[in-house]
Order: C-alpha cells, then structure tokens, then sequence
C-alpha cells in the first residue's frame, strides 16, 4: 500500500437518473474505501465525472428539445445531488465536456498520432438522406439477423447480447426512413499492436482479479480489434485536425480519460503537482464487470501508447451487476427504482448498509431483494448493532448518570473483550486491503455480537458493582464500532460519537484508534437516544405494489 491513492468510479452516463443497480457494485465500494484509506492516513482523492457525450445522449436531448449541453448539465448537477444524498463523497465531481478534459483527450491524440499508434479508413456506414446525417450506434433500429428481435439497436441487441455485423430493416430512429450506405473516412486506434504489452501489463500486476485477468487474456488471444475512435456527429470532443472538423471522438476515447483530467484538475486546484501524485499514488478504477473490455483493454492500451506518462491502474475492482426482486434491472422496462426515490423513504444508511453487506469482490450478480432488506436492516443493523450500542450506552446513562466507572474485579470474560478490541482493527485490514468491504463489515457485525453476548452474559443491571467492568468495555467497543463503522454508514457512526460525547470530528480520527481503549473512567456520555427505527413491513408491501405499478 502506497501512502497516496487515487480512487476512481465507472463514470454515469448523463442520460437518466441514478439508480440502485449503478451504486452497488461501483460507488458504494469506492466511497467506502475512500473513506478507509483516509482513516489510515492516506493521501486520497476520489474523483468522477458525468460522463456526457454519446449518441444516446444526443438523441434524448433532440427528443426533449434541448441542446446537448443543457440536456448533460441538468444530469450532472442532479447524480451529483443524488450522490451527495447516499453520503458518496467525491473530491471532485467533474464532466468528461469540461474545458479541462477536452484538452487532455486532444493532448492524447496528438500523442498517440505522432507514436504511428492512429489511422485513417475508408468505412461505410449508414447515412440518412431526410436528416442529411450519418447515423452512428443508437440512431439506426432493426432487427437482429442473429435472434430476430425487432426494435435493436445497431451496436448491440439487447435480447442476445449479439454486436451484429448488419443489423436487417434498418430504420432511422430521428425520422424512421430506412438509410443508405454511405462512405466515410474514421480514425481508428491500432489496439492490435498492443497485444504483447497489455499481456505483459496483465501478467505482471498481482492486483487484478485473477478469474477476470484470465478471460481478458483469452480475449487478447482470440485477437484484438482495432478501435474506431471517432463519430460523424456534432456533439463530443473535437478532433485536433483541420481535415476532421466534421467529426468528434467516440464517447469511450474521450471518458475514461476524465479520471485523470479531473484528478489533474483537483489537485492543481490544490497546488499539488498532478502528474507526479498520479504517478507515485495506487490507481483504482472501481467498475461493473459489464465494462471489463474497455478497462482492461482499452484504457491501458492507450495509456500505454502515450508512454505511459499516466501510470496504468494498481487496481480495477470489478463487481457484478444488482438485479431486482430477482429481475433483471431495465430502465426501458420500468423495473428499477431510483436513488432519489428511495431515499425518500429510507435513510441513506439503511441501503449502504444492506448493499455493502450483500456485494462481494467479484463477478457474482447480486440481488436486492425488499423483503431481504427489511430482515437485514432490521435483524442486523438494528437488532445486533443498534441494540448493543443502545442498551450499553442507555444502561451507563440510566445506572451511573452517563459517567464511564472504573473498571473492577477483571474476570476472563472481560479480559476476552480487551481481547476483542485489540484484534477488531487488524480482522478488518485483512478483508478491506483485499477489496472484501461485505467481509469487512460482516467481521464488525461479529464483533458487536460478541459484545451483546457478553453484556447479556455479565448481567450488569443485577450486580452494579459488578458490572462496572462490562460497561467500561462494552462503552469503549462502542468507541470502535463508531470508528469502523464510519467508511460504510458515516451517518449513523457519527451519531454514536456524539452520543458518547467526544469533543473531536469523528473525520479527525484514524483507523489504529479502533484497537484502543480511549474512554477513560469519569468520562461523560453525551445524550443517548434509539439509533435506527425498524423497517415497517407494511411500508415494504407498498414498495413491491409501486414497482409493480411503475
Ligand atoms: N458511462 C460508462 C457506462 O456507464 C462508463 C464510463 S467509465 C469511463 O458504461 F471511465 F471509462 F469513463
Ligand atoms: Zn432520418
């Protein structure tokens, strides 16, 4: 581990809200190891962007009678307020349109150019003689030659998951005219040539998923394909010749380079020298497996081909996608909810908590599932958790006037929740340094199992002498709890601090302090109050009928 790191998520489309399949397996991971990394001293920025260009984008925005601009701006502003809402907290939430990124992709092609890594070809492609426009990925629909849906997209059926060659009875999404076939000259990235690098690269960093290094590498077998990196439409990065002024780049030449524009334009904001923090912290691209391709393949490939002035990734947490009460999640469909809606009714907390202890390290998809959650908030975070640091920190208020007693007459038992303190830090290290954040938080749930047996074990309310050991630890592993539980539920544990009365930010405070004993005997408590309130199951039953209704 570097003393520096810099932490990236899966830029979103600005193209539609926020939804909870987008947060499981990229935002959550990456704020909350943002979150630890900064309690264990290290230097850490988290940045992202919206991600605003596409034909997508530009589509919807021609439909809603907006400029693309305006259209990506309004997104921008509202995933950032959706974000803020979850407690996800970027250094710098930046746009991949900023004055800063298009400087920087234009700065890498030229790089790239000069290096003999670019080419001009000839291709066809469709072209509609109503709109007089060449209609690239998402303008033109069909059928797909390989299934036989109808309505696909030309880049991609979403039935079979097939990239179809020609799609059959194109029709032009703007107008519904069937286009012509039309040539054009495109600029396409020489991926090929990177074949033996990028296995090298692969080879060579221990970091990466072993099971996903391994189907990237048959890819690289099966042969690589060059990438053409630039679109005939009006809306992306403009291309840095005078021969190309009718063109942009492709959306995915110009996005991922956003991670170090933003990180470039942060830091300088800060008077830190971007480039070199860049290039002596650890790189994390935290993303959905759905775009492994592209992050294993492509984004090093070209920070390869510009020397490798921007050090490649340490780190590429990739996990699997979230379905829905079982389903898959479709924003066509109406089978997804959305991150502003859900907060309405629950507290950011309850879901980070429900989808951090459900997302592992890895491919596997996930399911949320409400009556799931329900159980899960309310047996684990309320009925373990909660409960422990209610009745501990209740118990000290209501027997000894929320003053911490000298611990007495140590038995075996209360030497085990010493015990249990001390090794709470480390069992946590384990799991977050191998990017286990569910196995992190489960460990923390043990712990405060442990210490809601043992308090319901020592009895302190029948013998208040006796107890005064128990309530001098179970006050001081409520003191852990808080800190470990900072980088999933910030919320909640800076409730806690507050509720035992410390007079330092919660955010002042490091890692190593959850392995100590800082609550010292005559130290006061603040006010104590019930942490969470249940999940009321009738509330769920109403959440399953909207979904359904939707
Ligand atoms: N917008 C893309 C998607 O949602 C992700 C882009 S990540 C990037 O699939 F870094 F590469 F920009
Ligand atoms: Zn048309």
């Amino acid at each position: 581990m570097r003393d520096k790191a810099l932490i990236t998520s899966a830029l979103p489309y600005a193209n539609g809200e926020i939804h909870l399949g987008h947060v499981a397996s990229t935002y959550l991971p990456a704020d909350v190891t943002t979150r630890y990394l900064k309690m264990k001293g290290v230097e850490t920025y988290f940045v992202c962007a919206s991600d605003d260009y596409g034909t997508p984008i530009l589509i919807q925005s021609e439909r809603e009678k907006k400029t693309p601009e305006e259209y990506s701006a309004y997104w921008n502003k509202r995933d950032l307020e959706d974000f803020t809402a979850l407690d996800i907290n970027f250094d710098l939430f930046s746009r991949t349109s900023s004055k800063e990124n298009t400087e920087f992709v234009q700065y890498v092609f030229n790089k790239l150019n000069k290096a003999g890594y670019i080419y001009h070809k000839e291709i066809i492609q469709y072209y509609c003689t109503n709109d007089k426009k060449f209609l690239p990925d998402r303008y033109v629909q069909g059928t797909c030659p390989n299934c036989n849906a109808t309505n696909q997209y030309s880049d991609l059926c979403e039935r079979c998951g097939s990239v179809p060659e020609a799609i059959k009875d194109p029709k032009c999404v703007l107008c519904g005219q069937a286009p012509v076939m039309k040539p054009t000259k495109h600029y396409f990235f020489y991926l090929k040539k990177f074949a033996k690098s990028l296995e090298s690269w692969l080879d060579s960093n221990p970091n990466l998923q072993t099971d996903i290094k391994k189907y990237v590498k048959n890819w690289i077998k099966g042969g690589l394909v060059d990438w053409d990196i630039t679109r005939d439409i009006t809306w992306g990065v403009p291309i840095p010749l005078s021969n190309a002024t009718d063109k942009v780049f492709y959306g995915w030449f110009d996005n991922h380079l956003a991670y170090i524009s933003t990180t470039i334009k942060l830091l300088n904001e800060k008077g830190i020298d971007g480039k070199e923090f860049w290039n002596s912290a650890d790189i994390y691209h935290f993303i959905g497996k759905d775009i492994v391709y592209h992050h294993y393949l492509f984004l090093p490939a070209i920070r390869l081909g510009i020397d490798a002035e921007y050090k490649l990734p340490d780190y590429i947490p990739t996990r699997g996608h979230l379905s829905l009460q079982s389903k898959k999640i479709s924003k066509s469909r109406n089978w997804y909810i959305g991150l502003r809606d859900f907060l309405k009714t629950y507290p950011a907390d309850y879901l980070r908590f429900y989808l951090l202890f459900i997302t592992p390290h890895s491919q596997d998809d996930l399911n949320f599932d409400l009556d799931d959650f329900a159980a899960r908030i309310n047996s684990e975070l309320i009925g373990n958790l909660g409960n422990f640091v209610n009745r501990s920190l209740g118990f000290t208020t209501r027997t000894f006037g929320g003053v911490v007693p000298e611990p007495n007459n140590m038995d075996s038992e209360d030497e085990k929740a010493r015990q249990a303190i001390m090794q709470i830090s480390k069992d946590m290290d384990t799991h977050m340094e191998s990017h286990h954040t569910d196995r992190a938080l489960k460990r923390l749930m043990e712990f405060s199992a442990h210490f809601n047996q043992y308090f319901q074990h020592k009895e302190p309310w029948k013998d208040k002498d006796a107890g005064r050991s128990c309530i001098f630890y179970s006050v001081n592993a409520v003191h852990s709890i808080s800190l470990a539980l900072y980088p999933f539920i910030p919320n909640a544990a800076g409730r806690i601090w507050r509720q035992l009365g410390m007079k330092q930010d919660i955010t002042s405070k490091s890692w190593k302090q959850i392995s100590t004993l800082p609550i010292k005997p005559g130290h006061k408590l603040g006010d104590v109050s019930p942490l969470f309130k249940k999940v009321d199951t009738d509330d769920i039953e109403r959440q399953k009928r909207r979904l359904q209704e939707h």
